[in-house]
């Protein structure tokens, strides 16, 4: 009898419900992993598209839970660069080889905040054009101001979903968080034609095996084209990290679910990008390689300035704090050969599965 696993990897979407918890919770996880790895290397290559990341902003709107740049958080100082200072770190990437760049930062909504985007965009896309990707995540947004950006040279667009399970979305936040108005930015983003990224979080209080399923039959219900999902990690100043526990064993189990979920989502979906997201570099140092070796296909280097960086943190033991550009270059260059990937250099590394829409 063939595994499930086999059958996974036979098709996309090939497992029901049932199945896909049973993949998620799969006792030899090194199977797992490399059931993962081998639909990877299929689909895609060995190969790791790098993405230049650009934090430009803490500043925040929202008040999730979890999150350390919560809006309720006075221990943060508060920053954002100026319109020079994000295109020259774009520059940097650019001749850096990373083919993309990621901007991000705090949810902020407004004409001030939009229009400032959107001429950082055009000057981006006026050295890089449309071989340059720029991918945006800048939270929930009217459609006309996603349209906007998306006419400035945006081209894809990270919203991550957080959890499928509406009620776990409640108790991570305030009343006024909506999970329904999340889901539809995700649908106008859509109907703006960007590539669409969403993701979750693994490990949170209350989740279950079931719901991470869930969370990945969301993923394919919604026709994403980029996955970029990690594990919680508590952040002492925050309504939910503030008591939490965490121990070695803990950081392990987390580290080993946010992997098992980067298995899970390139089993099911197959031809997707898949971020190794910097989550998994904070439970291990090698956390983001064996997140390539289990599926994952998308790195993404901070080319934040090092200032900044101690400023931006989500989450506790964020890695790369002291490091500049240049370092996490050669780092994440050494790391990548290291396991026997290439690097896709110059390439804007477009999700297959967008490709074939
Ligand atoms: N642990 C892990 N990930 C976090 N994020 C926010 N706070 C945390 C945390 N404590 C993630 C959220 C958000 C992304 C930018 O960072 O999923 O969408
Ligand atoms: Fe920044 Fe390794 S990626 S130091």
């Amino acid at each position: 009898m063939t595994s499930l696993l086999d059958k996974a990897a036979g098709a996309p979407r090939a497992l029901t419900h049932r199945e896909l918890a049973e993949v998620l919770t799969w006792p030899d996880t090194e199977a797992l992993y490399a059931a993962a790895y081998a639909v990877k290397c299929r689909e895609i290559g060995r190969r790791v598209s790098f993405r230049g990341l650009i934090e430009f902003g803490n500043a925040c709107c929202k008040d999730c839970y979890y999150c350390g740049i919560r809006k309720s958080n006075g221990k943060v100082r508060r920053y954002r660069m100026d319109a020079d200072e994000i295109v020259r770190e774009a520059e940097w990437a650019h001749k850096a080889g990373y083919g993309s760049v990621v901007l991000q930062s705090g949810e902020l909504t407004g004409e001030a905040n939009a229009s400032f985007v959107e001429d950082v965009l055009k000057r981006i896309h006026g050295f890089g054009g449309d071989e340059f990707g720029v991918t945006i995540s800048l939270g929930e947004q009217p459609e006309e101001t996603y349209r906007r950006w998306r006419e400035a040279g945006a081209h894809r667009y990270l919203l991550r979903i957080e959890t499928s399970n509406p009620q776990l979305y409640a108790k991570l936040h305030p009343a006024d968080h909506s999970w329904e108005r999340r889901r539809d930015c995700l649908r106008a983003l859509r109907r703006c034609g960007y590539q669409v990224g969403s993701g979750v979080m693994s490990g949170l209080p209350g989740q279950t095996a079931d719901d991470l399923a869930s969370d990945i039959e969301f993923f394919a219900s919604e026709d994403l084209d980029m996955i970029g999902m990690g594990p919680y990690i508590p952040h002492a100043d925050t309504p939910l990290g503030k008591d939490a526990p965490w121990t070695p064993e803990l950081r392990r189990e987390r580290l080993e679910l946010g992997l098992r979920m980067i298995a899970a989502t390139r089993l099911y979906l197959h031809d997707v990008n898949i971020a190794a997201a910097t989550a998994l570099q904070a439970l291990a140092d090698d956390g983001r390689e064996r997140g390539l070796l289990a599926g994952a296909n998308v790195i993404m280097p901070n080319v934040t300035e090092t200032r900044y960086r101690s400023d931006y943190q989500l989450y506790a033991g964020k890695p790369c704090l002291n490091e500049n550009s240049g370092l996490c270059r050669g780092c994440l260059e050494r790391r990548v050969g290291a396991i026997g990937e290439t690097i896709l250099w110059n390439r804007r590394g477009d999700s297959p599965h967008w490709g074939k829409r």
